[in-house]
């Protein structure tokens, strides 16, 4: 698995990936895992998978986690989490060959 590791505040969507990791740990762990795949069907495919999908750029990401998303409950990130989220979630990505 290669991961790119982004520095700290160095991020594509210039939020920050430490405090976006601490950010899904506490609100999105009960559905979705960070990395590997997952098997489970009660829950939801990773961090890992959904940002290794298709088209999940910066843009795509930030448009994502201003929405809500079935099933998954209205969650009220302050702005700057959100930021944080996604440039967590471009951490994620693997390099493209
Ligand atoms: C109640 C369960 C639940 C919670 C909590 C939850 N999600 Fe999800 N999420 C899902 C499911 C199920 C999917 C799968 C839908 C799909 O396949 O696109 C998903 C998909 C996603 C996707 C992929 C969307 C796409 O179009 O590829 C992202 C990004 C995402 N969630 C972010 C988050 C973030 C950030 C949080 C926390 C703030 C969160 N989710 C919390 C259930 C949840």
């Amino acid at each position: 698995m290669t991961v790119a590791l982004v520095p700290v505040g160095a991020s594509a969507a210039g939020g920050d990936p430490v405090n976006g990791r601490l950010v899904v740990e506490k609100w999105c762990a009960l559905c979705h895992s960070i990395s590997g795949v997952n098997t489970d069907p009660d829950r939801a495919p990773t961090f890992e998978q959904v940002a290794n999908r298709d088209g999940r750029d910066a843009a795509y990401l930030t448009r994502i986690v201003h929405e809500d998303h079935f099933p998954m409950t209205t969650f009220r990130l302050f702005e700057a989490e959100k930021r944080d989220v996604v440039a967590f979630l471009l951490t994620l990505q693997h390099e493209k060959p």
